[in-house]
């Protein structure tokens, strides 16, 4: 996973936060974080556009398929009143994400868990899954299905923001995706669909917001390199020059017509 350098120093949200004079032992709020934490596409605005297709009541219970660093977890449990568990995979992160929900005061409402949701989800059904950017790390869409059809209550909605082929890859964008994005076997659209109708999913939307994700990744590679210095003097060459690296390396993927962006609702 290292080898996508979005996950590489994800200390550096505390970077972020030193300078804006907010120090270890300080309190947080979700606002503080939000501008860091959100490791998906358009911030905070998809996460609401998740809220409104996911119908959650205040102390319902809400499953988090690879959380990152807990800020689409903390932003929902905060605005909505809403319990989050949080799953996610990779330590370094999951440890960040307990840190930054203590400090704003959100432990008793998510529950961190470090864990791989192909072993299946942690605790009871939930009232409504969400994921974020995350299944495109996971090849094994038949295994993922049936976790999370497991782990959700019937009836309930699952939101996926996701990556689907576009059409068929080149050998360098089949190994750009593999190693820069880890991102292996996406399946088309169609495919997508399909896997989750074989997993008991009846009710299936797919929006297609390609077009929107194109440029939100090249608006992204713009920003990075209009604040290049600003960048180094907080995290030091060696992040910057891989969160660029990565950067560019999707945007190319984008740009060059490889990926469709998929916004989904399941029941
Ligand atoms: C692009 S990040 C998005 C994080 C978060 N959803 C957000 O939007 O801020 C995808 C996350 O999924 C996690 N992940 C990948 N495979 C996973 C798995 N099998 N089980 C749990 N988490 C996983 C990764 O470690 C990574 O933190």
């Amino acid at each position: 996973m290292k080898a996508m350098k979005l996950y590489s120093d994800v200390h550096r949200i505390y970077n972020n936060l030193a300078a804006m004079g907010l120090g270890p032992d300080d309190r947080l709020t979700v606002a503080h974080l939000t501008p860091f934490d959100q490791y998906h596409y358009e911030g905070t605005d998809a996460v609401d556009l998740a809220l409104d297709h996911l119908g959650l009541h205040p102390g319902e219970a809400l499953l988090d398929i690879g959380s990152g660093i807990g800020g689409p977890a903390r932003y929902i449990a905060d605005k909505t009143g809403v319990r989050v568990t949080a799953l996610e995979l990779q330590p370094d992160l999951d440890a960040v994400a307990r840190d930054l929900t203590a400090r704003c005061g959100l432990a008793a409402s998510v529950t961190h868990v470090c864990g791989n949701i192909l072993n299946g989800a942690p605790g009871d059904p939930f009232d409504g899954i969400i994921s974020m950017l995350c299944m495109l790390h996971i090849p094994d869409k038949p295994r993922l299905f049936a976790a999370a059809r497991a782990a959700l209550k019937p009836g309930r909605a699952m939101y996926i923001e996701d990556f689907a082929r576009a059409r068929p890859l080149s050998a360098a964008e089949t190994a750009s995706l593999a190693e820069k994005v880890q991102a292996v076997d996406l399946p088309t659209s169609a495919e997508y669909r399909a896997h989750l109708q074989a997993a008991g999913f009846t009710q299936i939307t797919l929006q297609d917001v390609t077009a929107e994700w194109r440029q939100f990744s090249a608006g992204r590679v713009k920003a990075a390199r209009a604040t290049r210095p600003a960048q180094v003097a907080l995290h030091g060459e060696s992040t910057v020059a891989g969160l660029e690296d990565f950067y560019e390396a999707v945007d190319a993927l984008w740009q060059g017509g490889a990926l469709t962006g998929l916004r989904i609702v399941a029941r």
